[in-house]
């Protein structure tokens, strides 16, 4: 993703997203720490936008800040495929780890991260603003090796182990980017 598709991505942030989109600014923001620490992805077909990604890579800690796919596209792989190529980035800059935060009531993205190896490790009470609704913690140890799940696979690799109570999990998941101070102790 470059500035470039800043305006495409905004739209399709307010319709999956509504109250809860990112700003321009935000955006903007996270773009200006690619390559260093960011790592933010579009999938595009003929020219349109139909999805995009964000990887936050510290150390050994990734963590997914986005993931999207337009209404009309979903159950066509396109999600699986950002976040298989947000992990397999993760791998690349040395990530152990990787966390994300998701809505309680978005099932369907759950099981999208179940089916890759997340685990539930925490809750983050009302998490997402202004709706304050929950955070559901997940965390993938890449260290575990298997890879990605092949599409249709159901099996959860085990992990989640020695995951500290509520998670150490950066915050700023997808509604509340990153302002620079995202993870404990960084440098950005
Ligand atoms: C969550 C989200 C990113 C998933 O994207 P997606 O492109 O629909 O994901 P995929 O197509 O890879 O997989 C989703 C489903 O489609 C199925 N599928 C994928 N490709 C398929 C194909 N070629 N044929 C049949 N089914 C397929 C998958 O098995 C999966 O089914 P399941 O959910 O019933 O298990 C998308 O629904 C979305 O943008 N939601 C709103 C924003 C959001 O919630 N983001 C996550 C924030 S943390």
């Amino acid at each position: 993703m470059t500035t470039a598709d800043i305006a495409a991505v905004l739209k399709l942030e307010h319709e999956l997203f509504g109250e809860e989109a990112w700003s321009r600014q935000m955006l903007a923001g996270e773009l200006a720490r690619q390559p260093q620490s960011r790592h933010y992805l579009v999938a595009e077909d003929q020219g349109v936008l139909a999805g995009y990604a964000g990887l936050l890579a510290a150390g050994t800690q990734g963590d997914v800040l986005t993931l999207a796919v337009a209404g009309d596209r979903w159950g066509q792989g396109t999600g699986s495929a950002l976040l298989e190529a947000l992990l397999a980035e993760a791998a690349r800059r040395g990530c152990t780890e990787v966390f994300l935060e998701v809505r309680a009531d978005n099932t369907r993205a759950q099981q999208l991260y179940l089916r890759y190896g997340f685990t539930k490790i925490g809750i983050r009470r009302g998490y997402y603003q202004p709706s304050g609704t929950d955070a559901v913690v997940m965390r993938k140890d890449l260290s575990l090796g298997g890879g990605n799940a092949p599409r249709g696979a159901r099996s959860r690799q085990p992990g989640g182990r020695n995951a500290p109570p509520g998670g150490n999990a950066v915050p700023g998941g997808r509604n509340a980017p990153p302002g620079g101070n995202a993870v404990p102790g960084g440098s950005q």
